[in-house]
């Protein structure tokens, strides 16, 4: 099967930063799925890992976390799935990534593809579906009762991005928060909007000032997605008492003690806890999926794809990295068929 992967840790400008090569092709077994990949999309965690992981002396890794595709087989445990079945998952970082003809990946941590979008549509949203998901419900704990958010804020900061992009859409679909957004150019201020913010702000400038500017009472729930230790000061300022902050990116360092005085509670998501660790509940990505699948196909969320970049091959590959390290993105990147 072909497939995309590197064999040292390069600049995105290097020519061998990314490979394509030949693998044998998989074979699933226990509660894996064998599926047939037609559409990958592109994240920063694949960047940070080409950039950081070195695979061993003489070994290729193939990296990418976002797909959509058709089941071609099941191992013998399998029970959510048939062969056929279209499907759209994150999978997960312990092992091959999805930048590969043939994948395997386990079953609880896969959902049905909405049915009213193409593959590309699809594999957009996975990986930045289940940070939102886990962050808002599992993580802040926000109610999906609207009555009980009413008169409460949450404040995405990079919200243009591909997570902020999903995060947006549910907050606004299944919560009653004011949703605050930030981005820094006209095109990411527009597509937000349109995507359900509230109110835009700008993060080229201090979040609290900005705040202040539009008369915004303090924020009751804070999503920092990107440039977390950048924007910590200001994110202890214009917090709420009492408030939740949730965090993805990789800060330095942060001096959690600036939330003291207003016992304001800070949370970790990362999507990958559940599979890295296999933990009990992991079959709830599985079940978030399909929650969202549907609420694409009533409509309610739409995709995040932005740009398709071509076919899966390593120079469209490379494009999509670099776009990725240039912190410039909007929406999502995919690319499509081998
Ligand atoms: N923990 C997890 O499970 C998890 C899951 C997914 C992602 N992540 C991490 O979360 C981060 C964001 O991921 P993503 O996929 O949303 O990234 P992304 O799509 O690459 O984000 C791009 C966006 O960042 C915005 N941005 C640029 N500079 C900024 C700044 N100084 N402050 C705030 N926003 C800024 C840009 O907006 P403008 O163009 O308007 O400036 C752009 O729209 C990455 O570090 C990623 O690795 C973690």
């Amino acid at each position: 099967m072909k497939a995309i992967a590197y064999r040292h840790s390069l600049p995105i400008e290097n020519a061998d930063s990314l490979i394509d090569i030949e693998l044998p092709a998989p074979h699933a077994s226990g509660r894996d799925l064998l599926v047939e990949v037609r559409a990958i999309s592109v994240n920063p965690v694949d960047t940070k890992i080409r950039r950081n992981v070195a695979p061993a002396e003489g070994q290729a890794k193939v990296i990418g976390w976002d797909a959509a595709g058709v089941v071609k087989a099941v191992g013998p445990e399998v029970s959510l799935f048939k062969v056929g079945d279209e499907v759209w998952y994150a999978g997960d970082l312990t092992r091959a990534g999805t930048n590969s003809e043939l994948h395997l990946v386990d079953e609880r941590i896969v959902g049905h593809k909405p049915k009213n979008i193409d593959f590309a549509q699809a594999a957009a949203l996975p990986l930045t579906t289940i940070t939102a998901w886990e962050l808002l419900f599992d993580r802040l704990q926000v109610s999906r009762d609207a009555g009980a958010t009413q008169g409460k804020s949450l404040l995405v900061i990079g919200a243009a991005g591909g997570v902020g992009s999903i995060l947006v859409q549910l907050a606004r679909q299944l919560t009653g928060l004011t949703i605050i957004g930030t981005a820094s150019r006209p095109e990411t201020g527009e597509w937000i909007k349109q995507l359900g913010a509230h109110h835009v702000i700008d993060h080229s400038k201090p979040l609290h000032e900005e705040i202040a500017r539009l008369g915004l009472p303090p924020v009751t729930y804070v999503a920092a997605l990107n440039q977390t230790d950048h924007h910590w000061a200001a994110i202890s300022e214009l917090v709420a008492p009492q408030g939740k902050v949730a965090l993805i990116d990789d800060p330095d360092a942060l001096d959690v003690r600036t939330l003291k005085r207003k016992s304001v509670s800070l949370h970790w998501e990362f999507m990958y806890t559940r599979s890295m660790f296999q933990t009990a509940d992991m079959q709830q990505q599985h079940q978030l999926l399909n929650d969202v699948a549907t609420l694409v196909e009533t409509g309610a969320v739409k995709t995040t794809l932005a740009e398709r970049f071509g076919k899966i091959n390593a120079e469209n590959l490379k494009r999509a990295h670099a776009l990725i390290e240039s912190n410039r993105a909007k929406g999502k990147i995919v690319l499509e068929g081998f």
